[in-house]
């Protein structure tokens, strides 16, 4: 592979941008000053910018916590996606793995490892997914066996056993545990129970926790340990 498509494919920066390091004599591969955008290099080779080595990656994985008033998807031609978070030398090939409603908030893992979105995104993946939720009415213990016992929507949809845990503090708050994640799901299962979900906030997917310290339209990268747990979630 080229150079310059190489340090691009890292992230290091756009292909203009990764050219111009080049030609100012920032970029070495096996110690060497490189100046030529063209070379042809592998992920064997030690490649570096800056000052910094440039290891190989073959997927990128983020976490966002999504802020409300953004669509989940690549892109739309009238409103603001989840992607526009990111710088556009980032964003090639990522997708958000499942999807929150425009005005959920919270997590949301964005990669280009399509096999490990399909894998957390099955039903027999058991992956569950706790959202922090908020109702228009105090939230009661029957409204919790009725999650527990899998109920049945409104359009005959039937949906596997939930958790409903409902703050010791605030009978209108709760932690709502789910599997799946079919349309308007949470929403759909307080619809059910006579109430409405005021506020909806995604905490965790598998053992990939919000980060506390992500303010809302913030991003990182996954440590390698919340990488390697994601594939055994
Ligand atoms: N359930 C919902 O109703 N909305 C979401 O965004 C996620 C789960």
């Amino acid at each position: 592979m080229r150079l310059d498509k190489y340090l691009a494919d890292m992230h290091v920066g756009s292909r203009s941008e990764v050219k111009e390091l080049i030609r100012k004599g920032k970029v070495s591969v096996n110690g060497a000053v490189i100046k030529d955008p063209g070379l042809a290099v592998t992920p064997q080779d030690a490649i570096e910018a800056a000052g910094e080595t440039i290891g190989y990656q073959e997927h990128f994985y983020y976490m966002l916590n999504k802020p409300a008033g953004i669509l989940t998807a690549t892109e739309d031609k009238k409103q603001p996606t989840v992607l526009d978070l990111f710088p556009e030398n980032l964003r090639k090939n990522l997708s958000p793995v499942g999807r929150l409603d425009k005005d959920t908030v919270g997590l949301l893992l964005i990669t280009d490892d399509g096999a490990l979105a399909h894998r957390l995104l099955a039903p027999k993946s058991h992956v569950d997914k706790v959202y922090l939720a908020k109702s228009d009415l105090p939230l009661v213990s029957e409204d919790a066996e009725r999650f527990a016992s899998g109920m049945t929507l409104s359009d005959g949809t039937e949906l596997m056993p939930g958790k409903l845990e409902i703050s010791g503090d605030d009978p209108c708050e709760a932690l709502v545990t789910i599997r799946e994640g079919k349309f308007h799901q949470i929403k759909r299962m307080f619809e059910a129970c006579g109430k409405k979900v005021v506020y909806l906030k995604r905490l965790s997917m598998g053992r990939l926790q919000l980060d506390p310290e992500l303010a809302e339209g913030a991003w990182r990268e996954l440590t390698e340990e919340e990488v390697s747990n994601l594939s055994g979630s």
